[in-house]
């Protein structure tokens, strides 16, 4: 796993850890493979296993009982997901499916518990990984409560554009590699209003939309409109 020794570091996980702690949790890492489109697993399966994402990106998303689809989120490398089922053994409260190709470590929840007991510094960097992640969630419903359907695409552009942009000489460019219906979802509006909002930024000249990107040419601007 030597091309993916770096990404690993720098996951939450491994941060806190030393050389020897690092080698021995790498030990009982397991490498999975999916392809663009693929479950890894379903809400409501059981859970023994948390994951450090290596390459490509996964979107976590629940159904409601019409069939509708709510995206809670897309990871990117060095992202983990997971970790609920570990700390609190019930279902998985999400699915995970591949967005794009996808590498990822996978790390059995029994094998994790020995080490959080034994060095509390890896549970604080868990910890502090799952705080993040309440905080985001209280943004998000906030957000779904005060702001309106461009606000809140604004503000999931640059969420994306944070984790996933690359500067060029045009723009921010921001791969996100979702379909116009996932973005919706990911917003929580119709796929209608999403596009209708992005269509008034490309007029207004903040950004320019590719196929599963769009490059962000005013930043400022597009932040103004998110809060
Ligand atoms: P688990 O419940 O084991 O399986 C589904 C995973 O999705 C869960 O652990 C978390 O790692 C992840 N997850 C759940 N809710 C969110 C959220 N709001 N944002 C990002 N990831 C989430």
């Amino acid at each position: 796993m030597d091309q993916t020794d770096d990404v690993l570091s720098k996951a939450p996980l491994f941060a806190a850890l030393n050389d020897e702690g690092a080698n021995a949790l790498r030990a009982s890492i397991t490498e999975i493979r999916l392809g663009r489109g693929q479950r890894l697993f379903a809400e409501g399966d059981a859970g023994d296993r948390l994951y450090v994402i290596l390459s490509g990106k996964v979107k976590l998303t629940r159904t409601a009982v019409d069939g509708r689809e709510n995206l809670l989120g897309v990871l990117g490398p060095g992202e983990m997901f997971g970790e609920l089922s570990l700390f609190d053994p019930r279902p998985r409260t999400a699915s995970a499916i591949a967005v794009t190709d996808v590498v990822l470590a996978g790390l059995g929840h029994d094998d994790l518990r020995p080490f959080l007991a034994d060095r509390p510094e890896v549970a604080v960097h868990l910890l502090k990984a799952l705080a993040q992640r309440l905080r985001r969630t209280n943004d998000v419903m906030a957000d779904l409560v005060f702001t309106d359907v461009p606000g809140r695409v604004a503000k999931q552009l640059l969420d994306l554009a944070e984790r996933f942009g690359k500067q060029g000489d045009d723009g921010l460019h921001v791969h996100h590699d979702l379909t116009q219906e996932e973005l919706a979802q990911l917003v929580g509006a119709s796929r209608e209003t999403v596009n209708k909002a992005l269509a008034d930024f490309a007029g207004r000249g903040w950004l320019r939309i590719e196929a599963k990107a769009v490059v962000l040419v005013d930043v400022e601007r597009m932040q103004k409109r998110a809060r």
